[in-house]
């Protein structure tokens, strides 16, 4: 798999500079994080939290495209599918680095599996994750939950919750605790 070059990370300011992404990853991380900022401001986030969003919006898929054998140090003992490790990696990266806010670590950590025990942080992360508009499923739906979100956070996090489940299910895809925590947390 392709890794963006010197050129692409500096196009994309904040990021680590141990991200390993591809060119087409780094739009997706851009877009991830513009939504996110533009969530924060329309909820009048304090600067503190808009600026979490943000972070967790930059960093979360920073090692989405590293090799396994990268991944598997950065996480001793988890025993997961090489799919869903980029985000414990990352946060583990983040956490020797010096990073200690935890809504940020935890939001990185659980992305691509969800978690019951989320912050705002994490939540926010989950739903611009998936409704980010260069995914090209459900472009309507998707659309109109992000425009939603600033007016019930809590009812679009729950039906990002279902919709991203229920395609798990669909896929045959495991579905992992933290997964069903997350759904007998919202439901
Ligand atoms: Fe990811
Ligand atoms: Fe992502």
């Amino acid at each position: 798999m392709g890794v963006a070059g010197t050129a692409g990370v500096a196009a994309l300011p904040g990021l680590p500079r141990w991200a390993e992404v591809s060119e087409r990853r780094l739009a997706h991380i851009a877009r991830v994080t513009a939504l996110l900022d533009a969530w924060a401001r329309a909820l009048r986030l304090a600067p503190d939290e808009a600026e979490a969003w943000h972070d967790a919006g930059r960093w979360h898929d920073a090692l989405r495209d590293a090799d396994e054998t990268t991944l598997r140090a950065l996480t001793p003992g988890l025993d997961r599918p090489v799919a869903v490790l980029h985000g414990p990696a990352a946060a583990a990266r983040l956490m020797a680095e010096g990073e200690r806010r935890d809504d940020v670590l935890e939001a990185v950590r659980w992305h691509t599996v969800g978690h019951g025990d989320w912050a705002r942080t994490g939540r926010a992360l989950y739903m611009a994750d998936f409704l980010e508009p260069g995914r090209t499923f459900l472009q309507a739906d998707r659309a109109f939950l992000a425009q939603h979100l600033p007016h019930d956070f809590d009812g679009v996090f729950r039906q990002v919750v279902r919709m991203r489940l229920e395609w798990t299910l669909r896929e045959g895809k495991a579905l992992f605790p933290e997964a069903v925590d997350l759904w007998n947390a919202v439901r």
